[in-house]
């Protein structure tokens, strides 16, 4: 057989043998024109952001260094969930909550689809590390794709190129990521900004490690080390090695009495990860800090406790509703350039905005590329665009953000957006019950997933999207989590939710820097010096035990966010139970036992 020669193909900086075969065996299936190594260099990003604006997909503005806009075909603007499959050997091991295909079935069609598909293009290789570089085993992948997009929105997200490769050795294991927008370009064929493909596969290979990308170039489908990798991949790595991959922001909270605490928190996309993680508290002497504002992945360190460490280098934060008054902490990173905004609109003199910054300006280019002024009837900016920017030039980064060890945890959050029920926080009775809440955590549908905006699902420690496995071997791998530890060594858990609506459907609780009310209550339960109202659902504070000191908001609103309603609980039952049920015989017997006692104290 004569080997195929591709420009770039035999200059690799590496000596990995399984690495490199891999390279070129996907390099001959789908015949771009080069290959090139991504190195992770500023000059790389110069290279790229330029050929990004020449081929239209950037346009550079004028008001933010070193920053992009860029707009999305109109088809391609989140998440696929209809699209996205776990391939295990096994359809068992999928579970009822995720799409299943045989994976030689799937590797069939996908190759198919693959084959050719980056004529014309350039095929980049990104090494990556997902976590601190200087990890005793780093969680090392390669991603390959044909976008330029990809490879610099990861220099933003991940620890890449030159340096991660240097920890890959001879022969370290990488997750496999192979992306492709699916787009090929015939000999004198014009490309277009955003090149994606109608048919789209977000596929993974869980007993392989090996993530298949096809025809999206959107982040969470094309920026594999995000969601992929640090929650399907390494959720079943997790499960294998017993530890846990969560879709956790990361914050450390401090004290008037300069008490250090970590919290992370659980909240489905587009429900206030980003936003908790930066929160500037409205309590006086309580600082926060910043450590991860989506993904965490947490083991035990020797001492028993559970350690946390943030996998990702950037933010990739939903960008309407985000101004100086909600998190001026993300605006104040943004504002220092060096960043990427997605599907935003467009300042006649090249600056971003979007809806809830306030005064819209008298002109706007929307993220369809249309005149916009104050009277259309469109929004400006796509309710699911995004900002991605370095986690590094945040300012209220915690200075221990990298350290490999990662943060002991004290408490965790599960939360979602319900505009009834779930009061504004509830502390669990112990780690059991804990579980209970995260396993039956349920939020409306946001625009961070293609499909119905406001549906009331389950989604599980919000992570319904990204269980790599089935999710009730998933709520037992908790369970003996749980049981594997001290229990006075675990994290306590809690169960709130910022979006609780009035009658006339506005929020009764005013939320961002005003969680810090609650994260302060939590903190106080957890050293045995705030009161709580025992529910059947839980431990739940009056509006008297939560510090509303110079709270501006209705004494009689956040009573009813607060609410505990057993009427509303008792139509909760029939909802878990159905839930139950799709999951099937795997639901550990101590959540159907916590459900039983549920259903008891309810009456
Ligand atoms: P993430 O995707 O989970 O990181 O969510 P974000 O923090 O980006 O927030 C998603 C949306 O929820 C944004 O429009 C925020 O403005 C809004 N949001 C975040 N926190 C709160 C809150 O405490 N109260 C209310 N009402 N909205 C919030
Ligand atoms: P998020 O994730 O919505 O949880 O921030 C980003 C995505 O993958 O869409
Ligand atoms: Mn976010």
């Amino acid at each position: 057989m004569t080997a195929v020669t591709i420009p770039g193909l035999d200059h690799a900086p590496t000596n990995h043998a399984r690495l490199l075969s891999w390279v070129r065996e996907v390099a001959e299936l789908t015949c771009p024109d080069e290959v090139v190594w991504a190195d992770g260099s500023q000059d790389e990003w110069n290279r790229l952001t330029a050929k990004l604006v020449d081929a239209g997909t950037f346009v550079p503005l004028k008001k933010k260094p070193n920053s992009f806009w860029a707009a999305s075909d109109p088809t391609d603007v989140a998440r696929v969930e209809e699209r996205t499959f776990i391939c295990s050997v096994d359809e068992a091991d999928a579970g009822a909550t995720n799409n299943w295909m045989d994976p030689a079935e799937m590797k069939a069609i996908m190759t198919e689809l693959y084959r050719g598909s980056m004529r014309g293009r350039t095929m980049y290789v990104i090494p990556f590390c997902m976590g601190p570089l200087d990890a005793e085993k780093p969680m090392l992948g390669v991603e390959i794709t044909d976008s330029e997009y990809v490879v610099v929105s990861m220099h933003i997200m991940t620890r890449m190129g030159t340096k991660a490769l240097a920890r890959f050795g001879e022969d370290a294991e990488f997750v496999k990521a192979l992306h492709s927008i699916g787009a090929p370009l015939e000999p004198g064929q014009a490309d277009v900004p955003w090149p994606c493909n109608e048919t789209k596969y977000i596929t993974h290979f869980p007993e392989e490690r090996t993530i298949w990308s096809f025809g999206s170039g959107y982040g969470g489908n094309a920026l594999l080390g995000k969601k992929c990798y640090s929650l399907r991949i390494a959720s079943v790595m997790a499960r294998d090695e017993g530890w846990l991959a969560e879709h956790m922001l990361i914050l450390k909270l401090t004290s008037p009495e300069n008490k250090a605490y970590y919290v992370a928190a659980a909240f489905p996309s587009a429900c206030g990860k980003t936003n908790l993680a930066m929160l500037e508290p409205t309590i006086p002497g309580w600082k926060v800090e910043t450590l991860g504002d989506d993904i965490a992945w947490m083991r035990f360190g020797e001492d028993g406790r559970l350690y946390a460490v943030n996998p990702e280098n950037g933010f990739f934060g939903v960008a309407p509703g985000t101004d100086y008054h909600t998190n001026p902490n993300a605006m104040r990173t943004i504002e220092k350039g060096n960043s990427l905004f997605t599907n935003v609109a467009l300042t006649d003199d090249g600056d971003v905005w979007w809806e809830g910054m306030g005064e819209p300006p008298a002109h706007l280019t929307s993220w369809k590329k249309q005149d916009w002024t104050p009277d259309s009837d469109e929004l400006s900016s796509h309710p699911n665009s995004r900002y991605c920017t370095p986690i590094a030039q945040c300012d209220i980064k915690a200075p221990e953000w990298e350290d490999p060890k990662g943060v002991p945890i004290s408490a965790i959050f599960f939360g979602g957006r319900r505009a009834t029920t779930v009061p504004l926080i509830t502390q669990s009775r112990d780690w059991q019950h804990g579980v209970f809440m995260g396993a039956t955590l349920s939020s409306e549908t946001t625009a961070a997933a293609v499909g119905q905006v406001g549906v009331v699902r389950r989604d599980p420690m919000a992570m319904l999207p990204f269980i790599g496995y089935n999710a009730g071997d998933y709520f037992q791998h908790w369970i003996d989590t749980g049981k594997s530890a001290d229990a006075d060594k675990l994290p306590k858990i809690f169960y709130v939710n910022w979006f609780r609506r009035g009658e006339d459907k506005r929020f009764l609780w005013p939320g961002f820097g005003e969680n810090s009310r609650v994260l302060k209550w939590a903190i106080e339960r957890i050293e045995g010096k705030a009161a709580a109202q025992e529910t059947p659902i839980g431990h739940v504070p009056t509006a008297e035990e939560l510090d509303l000191t110079g709270l501006d908001a209705p004494r009689e609103d956040v009573e009813a966010a607060l609410e505990f309603n057993a009427d509303e609980w008792r139509a909760e039952i029939p909802l878990i139970e159905e839930w139950f049920a799709k999951i099937g015989e795997k639901v550990p017997t101590s959540l159907r036992d916590e459900l039983e006692s549920l259903k008891q104290r309810l009456g």
